[in-house]
C-alpha cells in the first residue's frame, strides 16, 4: 500500500485508534494504559503502548524487572500475542534523530566551560522526549503494524505540553525558523569570523526540517475524535479533581476529545473499618462533583485493590473493572469535544453540545473561573481558559444542537 495514495491513507487513518492517558502524578495512568492494552490485545487488536513519561514505569507495571528492559531497546518489545510496549529513550533518540541539532547545541554549551558529558546532558531540552514520542506515533499510525496506539503520558503538565507541541512547533517553523535561517545566511560570513560561538551549520537546519516532516499532520490526527481520544485518570479527591478539571479545559481548548473520566482508587463498600468512614464520605461527595462537572463524558469508577496492580494477570483484573461486560475499549464513543472556545470580533464564545436544551429553561452565571449553565434541573460547569476567566456571560443562543454563549468584559 502506498502512503502517498490518499484513498488508502484514508482507510489506514480510520482504522488506527490513538488513546492518550493523562492525569496528575501517581493517580494510575500507567496502570490504566497497561490494563487497556492487555484488554485490547486479548480482544484481537494489535496494540502498542508507548511510554511518553521520561520516568518510565511501563515495564514495571508489567513486572518485567527494572534492569531487564529499561533503556536496552528503543523499538517496540513484544510481551504477548498482539501486545507491544515501547519506552522512548531520549539518549537513544538523540543519537538516532537529533544528530546535527545535538552536535551544535553541545558545541555551544561547551563554550561556556562545561565538559563534554555535561554539555551533552544539557543539550537535551524540555520537550524533546515528547517530540520523539510524537514522531513514533506519526510513523505507526501511517504504518500497518498496529491497530491501537496507547500513550502513557507523564503527569498533567508534561502531557499538556505534549498535546500543544504540534501547534507550538508549527508556529516556530513558520515564524522563527524561516526568519532565522534567512537572517543567518546573510550574517554568517561576517559573524563566524568574530563570534566565539559558531552559528548553526546548514546540517542543523536540515535536521530540524527532517524532524518537522516526521511530525507533520499529527496535529490534525490528535484533533480527529474518530482517531484520538483522551482518557483522564483521577482519584476521588478534591485536589486531584482540580487538576483533572484544568486538564479537561486544556484538552478541549486543543480540540482533543476526552471520551472517559476514570476515577481510580474508589474505596469499595466491602471495607468496613471505621477508619475509612470519613474517606468514604468525602470520596462520595467528590464523585458527585465529578459527575456534575464532566457530564456528558462517561465516568468509570475503579476500586482500590487490596494489592498493587503489577503483572499481566492483575492488569487483566483491572481491565475487567475498567471495561466491564465485554465493552470495547477502543470504541469511538464521542465525536467531538464537549465544548469549544472561539474569539469572535469583540467577544469570546463558548460553544456547548446541548442536544435537548430549550432556550426558555437555560440559566447562565459565573462562579470563580467557571461558567455554570443550568438547563432545567441539570447543571453543567465549564472551566474557562485563563484568557477568558475574567469575562462574564452576556447572551446565549441555540444553533442546531449547540448552545453558544457570548462572553464579554
Ligand atoms: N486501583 C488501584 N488499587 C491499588 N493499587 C493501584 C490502583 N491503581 C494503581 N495502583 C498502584 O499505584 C501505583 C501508581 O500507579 P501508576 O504507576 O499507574 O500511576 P501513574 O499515574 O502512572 O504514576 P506517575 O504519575 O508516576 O506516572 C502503582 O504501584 C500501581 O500498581
Ligand atoms: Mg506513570
Amino acid at each position: 500500500m502506498l502512503y502517498g495514495d490518499t484513498a488508502s491513507y484514508a482507510i489506514i487513518k480510520r482504522d488506527v485508534r490513538i488513546l492518550l492517558f493523562s492525569g496528575k502524578g501517581g493517580v494510575g495512568k500507567t496502570s490504566m494504559a497497561a490494563a487497556t492494552a492487555v484488554h485490547l490485545a486479548e480482544s484481537g487488536r494489535r496494540t502498542l503502548v508507548i511510554s511518553v513519561d521520561p520516568a518510565h514505569s511501563l515495564s514495571d507495571a508489567f513486572d518485567l524487572g527494572g534492569g531487564l528492559f529499561h533503556g536496552k531497546t528503543a523499538d517496540p518489545l513484544k510481551l504477548a500475542e498482539r501486545l507491544f510496549i515501547q519506552e522512548v529513550n531520549i539518549n537513544h533518540e538523540f543519537k538516532r534523530y537529533w544528530g546535527a541539532i545535538s552536535a551544535y547545541l553541545t558545541s555551544v554549551l561547551r563554550t561556556t566551560g562545561l565538559d563534554s558529558v555535561e554539555a551533552e546532558e544539557m543539550a537535551i531540552f524540555p520537550g524533546m522526549e515528547e517530540l520523539s514520542a510524537m514522531m513514533y506515533v506519526n510513523q505507526y499510525r501511517r504504518g500497518t503494524d498496529f491497530d491501537v496506539i496507547l500513550l502513557d503520558c507523564a503527569p498533567t503538565a508534561e502531557s499538556l505540553r505534549f498535546i500543544s507541541l504540534p501547534t507550538t512547533l508549527d508556529w516556530y517553523m513558520r515564524h522563527v525558523f524561516h526568519f532565522e535561517r534567512n537572517l543567518l545566511k546573510a550574517v554568517r560570513p561576517l559573524v563566524n569570523r568574530v563570534s566565539p560561538v559558531e552559528l548553526p551549520p546548514d546540517s542543523y537546519f536540515r535536521n530540524i526540517q527532517e524532524l518537522f516532516q516526521k511530525i507533520e499532520g499529527i496535529d490534525k490526527v490528535l484533533e480527529d475524535a474518530a482517531v484520538t481520544s483522551a482518557r483522564l485518570v483521577t482519584n476521588p479527591e478534591k485536589m486531584v479533581l482540580r487538576e483533572t478539571q484544568r486538564a479537561f479545559v486544556y484538552f478541549s481548548l486543543h480540540g482533543l476529545a476526552v471520551d472517559r473520566i476514570i476515577v481510580n482508587r474508589v474505596i469499595p463498600n466491602v471495607v468496613r473499618d471505621s477508619f475509612f468512614d470519613e474517606w468514604r464520605l468525602s470520596q462520595r461527595r467528590t464523585l458527585e462533583e465529578i459527575e456534575q462537572y464532566f457530564a456528558p463524558v462517561p465516568i468509570r469508577q475503579v476500586p482500590m485493590f487490596p494489592h498493587e496492580v503489577l503483572g499481566y494477570e492483575r492488569l487483566g483484573e483491572l481491565a475487567r473493572n475498567l471495561y466491564p461486560d465485554g465493552e470495547d475499549a477502543a470504541a469511538i464513543t464521542r465525536s467531538a469535544t464537549p465544548y469549544s472556545f472561539a474569539r469572535v470580533e469583540d467577544h469570546y464564545e463558548v460553544r456547548l453540545d446541548l442536544p435537548f436544551a430549550e432556550k426558555a429553561e437555560i440559566g447562565l452565571f459565573k462562579k470563580d473561573d467557571e461558567l455554570v449553565i443550568e438547563v432545567g434541573t441539570i447543571r453543567r460547569h465549564v472551566g474557562l481558559p485563563t484568557s477568558m476567566a475574567a469575562l462574564q456571560p452576556d447572551k446565549a443562543r441555540l444553533v442546531g444542537r449547540n448552545l453558544v454563549v457570548e462572553m464579554r468584559r
